[in-house]
């Protein structure tokens, strides 16, 4: 009789997860009262979510959006970069993070992420700086920190911005201080699978004013405050956030602290009970993170000591009754996009950007720690996270158990 769910056997985990999204009656009774106020558009409600959301990440200004996408996008433009500049990206985080620089008619540059973190390795950052380059974007992956003591110093050694793409990392902190407003500014999203959701949406914090004022100028049209309404300065756009967005985030940021705290605890649970498998490789904090966001849990499987392909692992788990996910399953650079392999010829500006002067080859980009962990990588969707205690227990049961039945999965 095999033991293992995958060959016949029971399942160790029959857990209902919890689903996602998670609202009750304070986003009921908040999209209600926008509703029959009748001020839907641009007013009081984002402007206090703005202010929440800053002050919850220790940041002066906040500026909604409507996307994380655009919320790069508008870093990107109030920060003046655009063609012939160098923006150094990770290969491993969601296509925006670098389609925003092409965006702006800037040039991505790939540096590897660190096999222990899964974020930007600033070692290989420092490598790939040109005197073209004018900004990095660190992701804070998962919501672990990207290392923002290097950051800073890289930047202001090579005159840099930095720009922290936060959009999986809504409450983070580093040495006590909220993400977002470490850097020159910070973006994060609020797309429907975030921890925090109005279905779509993005916001930017910093704490530099002239910033703040030119980020909101390009979210509202090129307008100024105070100047008439019908006077544009900037080529902006319209990517302002509506009440009803705003009223669902201001009732999800209320409960964001408590979910935070959950997944965090469910996670160090994670963490003393999956330690002693060397075949698992768990993504440990760095110590100087003082508050953890997840908006997954990582882990590698060691593949070669496994014997048995990623595939498999993850088949057998989901039979056990635990969902996992592949998420990234190849380095940005190797998207058609950025291969030039698209359907519509090869891609136009700045990918041929006169301006840039040199070619740009994303064909020959090698980001090894990168290649690994595409392989060799699951995730726990945070919705995992947000479970009883003892649905962890179980989970931790249902890995223990592939581990104690290694050579049936081999079969
Ligand atoms: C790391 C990262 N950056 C940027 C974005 C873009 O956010 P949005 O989907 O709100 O445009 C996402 C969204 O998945 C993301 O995961």
């Amino acid at each position: 009789m095999p033991s293992l769910a995958l060959l016949g056997g029971p399942p160790a985990c029959t857990v209902n997860w919890p689903t996602w999204p998670v609202w009750d009656d304070s986003e009921r009774r908040a999209l209600l009262d926008v509703l029959d106020s009748g001020k839907w558009w641009y007013g009081a409600r984002v402007q206090q979510f703005e202010r929440a959301f800053a002050a919850f990440h220790d940041a002066e200004f906040g500026i909604t959006t409507t996307s994380g996408t655009t919320a790069l996008e508008t870093a990107l433009l109030a920060l003046g970069i655009g063609a012939g500049d160098e923006v150094i990206v990770p290969p491993y985080t969601f296509l925006a993070t670098a389609s925003a620089v092409l965006r702006v008619n800037a040039v991505p540059v790939f540096a590897d992420i660190q096999p222990h973190t899964l974020c930007l390795d600033p070692d290989d950052v420092e490598r790939k700086i040109s005197p073209k380059t004018k900004a990095i974007i660190p992701v804070h992956l998962a919501g672990h920190v990207a290392d923002m003591d290097r950051f800073s110093t890289i930047a202001r050694q090579h005159n840099l911005y930095v720009i922290e793409d936060a959009c999986h990392a809504w409450g983070s902190q580093w040495r006590g201080k909220g993400v977002g407003a470490l850097g020159d500014c910070g973006v994060f999203s609020f797309q429907a699978s975030k921890n925090i959701t109005s279905a779509e949406g993005g916001i930017i914090l910093t704490n530099n004013a002239e910033l703040a004022r030119e980020c909101r100028s390009y979210v509202n049209c090129g307008r100024r405050e105070g100047k008439p309404w019908y006077e544009h300065f900037l080529l902006g756009s319209n990517l302002r956030m509506t009440e009803f967005q705003a009223a669902l985030l201001l009732a999800q940021l209320s409960r964001l602290p408590a979910q935070n705290e959950r997944r965090a605890a469910n996670a160090q649970r994670l963490f003393d009970g999956l330690r002693d498998l060397p075949a698992l490789r768990l993504i440990q904090n760095d110590p100087r993170i003082t508050r953890r966001a997840y908006h997954f849990f990582p882990f590698r499987l060691d593949l070669a000591a496994l014997q048995v392909s990623r595939a498999r692992f993850k088949d057998a788990l989901a039979a056990e009754g635990v969902p996992t996910m592949i998420g990234y399953d190849r380095p940005l650079y190797k998207n058609p996009l950025f291969q030039r392999t698209w359907d519509r010829g090869p891609a136009s500006c700045p990918i041929s950007c006169p301006f840039y002067g040199l070619p740009v080859d994303y064909t020959t980009v090698h980001c090894p720690v990168c290649e690994a962990v595409v392989q060799d990588t699951l995730w726990l969707f945070h919705t995992i996270l947000l479970a009883e205690p003892a649905a962890i227990d179980a989970l931790i049961a249902a890995i223990l158990k592939l581990f104690d039945h290694l050579d049936e999965l081999r079969s």
